[in-house]
C-alpha cells in the first residue's frame, strides 16, 4: 500500500512540496487549504503530468479534512507571510492560530501521522505542533537545518568550485539570525574546511548562511523560499519512509539534551520509519554550547509570547 502524505498549505512551499512528492513517488498527496479552488486547481494540475511523468500516484487538492484521513505523514506549510507594518509577534500571533487550528483537524483525522512544520517562526511553530497534536516528540519534527545546511554547504561548495556532494556539515539552534554553523563539524571529502578556507571567508559564509532567508525574499519582494524549503522537506519524508536512519540537522523537543529543557531547537537527529529515532548529543566547544544557548534563548522568548 502507499503511503499519504498530506500537506497543508497549497501556497509556494505546499504545492512544491506536492510536486516534489509525487515526481519522487513517495506518496499518494492530498493538498489542503483555506482558499477554496487553488488546492483542487493545483492539485489537479500535478495529477495531469502523471501520464507525461509517468507517476501513478494520487493526488488531491480540497478544503475538507476529511480527505486528509488516515495520513502517515503531514507536513504543515499553512500561514501568513508578513505584511508591511506587521511585527514579528503579530505574525507569531497570526501564525500560531493558523497552526493550531489546522493540527487540531490533522490529529482529529489523522492520530497516528508524524508531522513536518515549516511555517515561520519555525521552531515556535514546530512548538506550537507539538503541543498542540499531544503527540509523542519522536513524531513533531521541524524543517530547518536541512535547508540551513543546504545554503552553508552550497556557499562552501562554490568558494572551493568543488561539488556540493563532497560538502558535509551541520548548522544547529534555532531557524534565525542567531542559528549554529559549526565549521569544526564541516569537512570537505573528509578535509577538516579550516584547512581548505581561510577564516575570514567562512565567518562571511556563516554570515551569508545566517542570512539566508533574508537574501531570497530581498530578491523576490512579495515572498520568501520555496525550492530549497520542499527540497529539504522531500529528504526528511524520504529518511522516514524509506526508514534511512539518516542522520540531519532537524528542529526536536529538547529534554535536557544539550542543556537546553522544554524547547524546540536544531540538533542533529537519526530519522527513520519511527520519526526521530534518536537524538545524536555532540561535544561542543565552551563557544560552541554558548551559541547554541544564545540561540535556545531567542526561541524562548516567541515560545513565551505565545505560551507554548
Ligand atoms: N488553513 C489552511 N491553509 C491556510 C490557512 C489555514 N487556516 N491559513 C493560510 N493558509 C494558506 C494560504 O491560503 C496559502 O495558500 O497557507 C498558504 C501559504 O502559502 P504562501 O503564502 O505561498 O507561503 P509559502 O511561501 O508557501 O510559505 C509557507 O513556510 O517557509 C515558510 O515562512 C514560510 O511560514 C511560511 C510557510
Amino acid at each position: 500500500m502507499r503511503k499519504k502524505v498530506t500537506v497543508v498549505g497549497a501556497g509556494n512551499v505546499g504545492a512544491t512540496v506536492a510536486h516534489r512528492l509525487v515526481d519522487r513517488q513517495l506518496a499518494d498527496v492530498v493538498v489542503i487549504d483555506i482558499l477554496e479552488g487553488v488546492p483542487q486547481g493545483k492539485g489537479l494540475d500535478l495529477l495531469e503530468a502523471g501520464p507525461v511523468e509517468g507517476y501513478d500516484v494520487r493526488i488531491k487538492g480540497t478544503n475538507d479534512y476529511a480527505d486528509t484521513a488516515n495520513s502517515n505523514l503531514v507536513v504543515m506549510t499553512a500561514g501568513f507571510p508578513r505584511k508591511p507594518g506587521m511585527s514579528r509577534d503579530d505574525l507569531l500571533k497570526a501564525n500560531y492560530e493558523v497552526v493550531k487550528g489546522t493540527i487540531e483537524k490533522i490529529v482529529q483525522y489523522s492520530p497516528d501521522c508524524i508531522l513536518i512544520v515549516v511555517t515561520n517562526p519555525l521552531d515556535a511553530m514546530a512548538q506550537t505542533a507539538f503541543r498542540v497534536s499531544g503527540f509523542s516528540r519522536n513524531r513533531v519534527i521541524g524543517m530547518a537545518g536541512v535547508l540551513d545546511t543546504a545554503r552553508y554547504r552550497t556557499f562552501i561548495a562554490e568558494a572551493l568550485d568543488v561539488s556540493v556532494q563532497n560538502v558535509q556539515g551541520f548548522v544547529l539552534g534555532g531557524h534565525g539570525d542567531t542559528m549554529v554553523p559549526v565549521p569544526r563539524y564541516t569537512a570537505v571529502a573528509g578535509i577538516p574546511v579550516s584547512e581548505l578556507l581561510p577564516k575570514e571567508k567562512l565567518d562571511a559564509i556563516i554570515q551569508r548562511t545566517r542570512n539566508g532567508g533574508a537574501e531570497i525574499v530581498n530578491y523576490l519582494k512579495t515572498g520568501s523560499a520555496y525550492y530549497a524549503p520542499s527540497a529539504a522537506v522531500v529528504e526528511m519524508v524520504d529518511a522516514i519512509f524509506n526508514d534511512r536512519k539518516k542522520i540531519l540537522p532537524c528542529t526536536v523537543y529538547l529534554d535536557g539534551e544539550y542543556g537546553i529543557k522544554g524547547l524546540f531547537v536544531g540538533v542533529p537527529v537519526k530519522l527513520g520509519a519511527r520519526g526521530i529515532e534518536q537524538i545524536l548529543e555532540i561535544k561542543l566547544t565552551p563557544e560552541e554550547r554558548a551559541a547554541l544557548q544564545k540561540s535556545a534563548d531567542a526561541v524562548k522568548e516567541l515560545a513565551q509570547v505565545i505560551g507554548v
